[in-house]
């Protein structure tokens, strides 16, 4: 297995494929991804475009949809939700779909829709996806950050790092082995830097900062906390993802 970390999807490589890509974005979408199938959603559905999500959702029956749309952070009006995770509890989501369209999560994700294996990762459910690759040991995986418009985020990195650091944990891989770029070596730096304070790493980000500024404060320390829930986001099809069972 070779691994290759591109912190944002403008520097993802548009000439080429993996095997299997990992959007990441765990300051919201992808923490609100996992936690929305690991409560019973039958489905998350992305969109980069908020009228092509009003306007497909508008075909699926009423009581069986969400719709979560972001904007700069916040919730964008006439939307059921925002990209809180916290909201997403079983009561709420339980056979529903979440259609889903954020600021940058879903854009990463649109980016690498067309690899054969396409997964969703946050800190919440990072050994689920250590566990799908140690057992499919696919042979180049990408993990994509979100970033910021463009720019480089703490806290997507620190996932990857994550996700790289456990890898070599459960395997006689070197970090050289592994690594198919220098991102992943300085990304599972990152992580050993401030893997048992990772809320505080989220505070330091400017994503981070911002969501604080929006009162968001429980979300940082939820989405901070690292294997809480066993669920694997896997794409069925171009920007549906479900839960593999
Ligand atoms: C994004 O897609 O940029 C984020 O998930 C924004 C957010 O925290 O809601």
């Amino acid at each position: 297995m070779k691994l290759f970390v591109y912190h944002t999807p403008e520097l993802t490589p548009t000439d080429q494929t993996p095997e299997c890509a990992i959007a990441v974005d765990v300051l919201r979408a992808t923490s609100t991804m996992a936690t929305v199938l690991a409560s019973g959603g039958e489905a998350v559905q992305v969109f980069s475009d908020l009228d092509q999500l009003l306007e497909v959702s508008e075909k699926w029956p009423a009581k069986h949809r969400l719709r979560a749309g972001e904007r700069g952070g916040a919730k964008v009006a006439g939307f059921d939700l925002g990209n809180s995770p916290l909201d997403c509890t079983p009561e709420l989501v339980q056979g529903r779909r979440l259609f889903i369209s954020t600021t940058n999560g879903t854009r990463a994700l649109k980016r690498v829709q067309d690899a054969p294996i396409v997964l969703t990762a946050a800190l919440i459910n990072r050994a689920a996806v250590v566990q799908f690759l140690l057992d499919q040991q696919p042979e180049s995986v990408w993990i994509v950050g979100s970033g910021w418009e463009g720019s480089f985020s703490l806290e997507d990195t620190v996932c990857a790092g994550a996700i790289a650091h456990s890898i070599l944990q459960h395997t006689q891989l070197s970090p050289a082995a592994l690594a198919g770029n220098d991102e992943v070596i300085s990304a599972i730096a990152l992580y050993s830097q401030w893997q048992n304070n990772l809320l505080g790493l989220l505070h330091q980000a400017s994503h981070g900062q911002r969501l604080l500024r929006l009162e968001c404060h429980e979300d940082l320390k939820y989405c901070s906390q690292t294997d809480i829930l066993d669920v694997l986001p896997i794409q069925q099809e171009p920007g549906v993802l479900k839960s593999q069972s």
